[in-house]
């Protein structure tokens, strides 16, 4: 804790007493100068009279509550540390905690040394943000995360909320159309933490058959499977210390979903064919672009686990909501692949500049990337062209011009989804997407022409 010693003021808010005392020995004993009160309005009274570095406070105190106190807070000090301490098995009060701006939260009953980590790096955290604004203040707003280019007013939204999360243990999910930037996301994540130094190791939970998830994600024991001759290390126990990124989460098996969750409340896995428990380090993002709260409304996915792993919700927007980032995105791929292949850099027209901000991007930052890097290496600015009106052809063909003697509906809806999946390689969830429906909407009418 050298690094929190002496200079760290903390003000603590408990009403228990005995809880307060001991929580300010532990504090005092790491050399924190610790303040103590015991409710939200002796502490209001203290914010206006002295700085602090952070506030730690617990949820329930008479009258306003701790979440009354980080309203407070948030709009008055932004850059004061804050972290909130919840009952045991309440993790709305988490959420909600999170929602609100809380840099951490601690659900009680919690160890000596895990309210030390988590102090020392809202700490950290806090005099980053405290230097990171007087930088940006200097640089005149130049973006913090320099690798994520965009500057919507949603982007720069995200950017917010990673640098502010970044350094926390909180599970986040990562939502977003496919090739938005969910990966680049975890990524940045786990980049501006302190776990930068360690492992980040991602996995696709739908790339995996399902009879060997478990000994990937959490190993297995010698001998635990016919022919298996040595232990096997499974994804959680790499990444211990680390970040563990679960990319396509809606595809995790329920059997899964449920020794996930166990990892999530207890942080210890079990690997196959073993007795003993192990107790692991790792923080946990996940990514889906697929609606999980409609997957738990049918079912496949688990509610709890839901709720456990949104603690932190990220949304990335779709690129055709945010165009004015299409044209810093495109230079920004130019450059990129012009310097990589080593040929000169090519002009965008004004022809083309318009037709990459009014194209709809289905395919998303991916997409846009494809493209450029193709232009790079052809320089056929009609091949790109083309490719943008074509797609805008289609999209914009929403009105069909019907038979004077009618359709047969069914017929007409088997032959879309035929289609569709010959498109597709019978990738489901692909052809879904292609017909602008729900995956569940999709199954249900391959279900209801048994063309499954
Ligand atoms: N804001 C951005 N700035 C620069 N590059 C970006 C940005 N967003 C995405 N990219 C790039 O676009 C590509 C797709 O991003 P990424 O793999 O993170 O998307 P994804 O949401 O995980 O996609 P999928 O759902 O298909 O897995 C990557 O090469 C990434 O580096
Ligand atoms: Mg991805």
């Amino acid at each position: 804790m050298s690094d929190v010693q002496n200079t760290t003021t903390l003000l603590l808010v408990e009403d228990d007493l005995q809880q307060r005392k001991l929580l300010t020995a532990i504090l005092v004993n790491e050399g924190i100068e610790v303040v103590d009160v015991s409710s939200c309005e002796e502490a209001i009274l203290l914010l206006k009279q002295r700085t602090f570095d952070m506030v730690f406070s617990d949820w329930k105190l008479p009258h306003l509550s701790g979440l009354e106190l980080l309203k407070y807070v948030r709009k008055n000090h932004v850059n004061l540390g804050f972290v909130m301490a919840t009952a045991h098995g309440t993790i709305g009060h988490a959420v909600e905690a999170m929602n609100e701006g809380a840099d951490d939260y601690l659900a009680k009953p919690f160890q000596r040394q895990e309210l030390l980590l988590c102090i020392s790096k809202v700490t950290k955290s806090a005099r980053l943000k405290q230097q990171n604004q007087l930088l940006s203040e200097a640089l005149g707003k130049q973006q913090q995360l320099v690798e994520f280019v965009g500057t919507s007013k949603q982007m720069q939204d995200v950017h917010k909320l990673i640098s502010r999360i970044a350094n926390t243990d909180v599970t986040v999910l990562i939502n977003g159309e496919s090739g938005t930037g969910k990966e680049l996301a975890a990524r940045a994540l786990h980049r501006l933490s302190d776990r930068q130094s360690q492992r980040f190791v991602a996995i696709n939970c739908g790339a995996i058959p399902s009879e060997l998830a478990e000994a990937e994600f959490f190993g297995a024991k010698k001998g635990a499977f016919t022919g298996s001759h040595q232990d096997k290390i499974g994804k959680f126990e790499a990444a211990d210390n680390g970040t563990l990124f679960l990319d396509e989460i809606g595809e995790l098996p329920l059997a899964l979903q449920a020794k996930l969750l166990r990892f999530l409340q207890e942080g210890t896995i079990t690997p196959l064919g073993d007795t003993a428990e192990k107790k692991l380090n790792v923080r946990v993002l996940a990514a889906t672009h697929r609606d999980l709260v409609d997957m738990v409304k049918t079912g496949d996915f688990r509610e709890d686990l839901f709720y456990r792993l949104n603690i932190v919700p990220i949304t990335i927007p779709p690129l055709r909501s945010r165009s004015e980032d299409i044209i810093l995105l495109a230079d920004f791929f130019l450059q990129h692949r012009a310097k990589q292949y080593g040929v000169e850099l090519p002009v965008l027209s004004q022809e083309v500049r318009e037709g990459l901000v009014s194209y709809a991007w289905p395919g998303n930052v991916r997409e846009l990337s494809n493209k450029m890097e193709r232009f790079v290496l052809l320089a056929d600015e009609l091949e790109l062209l083309s490719g943008l009106e074509n797609l805008r052809a289609t999209q914009n063909k929403a009105e069909f011009q019907l038979p004077e003697n009618g359709v047969n509906w069914d017929e007409f809806e088997k032959q879309c989804l035929s289609e569709a999946l010959k498109r597709h390689a019978g990738n489901k969830t692909k052809s879904a997407k292609f017909l602008q429906m729900s995956y569940k909407a999709f199954l249900y009418r391959l279900e209801k022409y048994s063309l499954d």
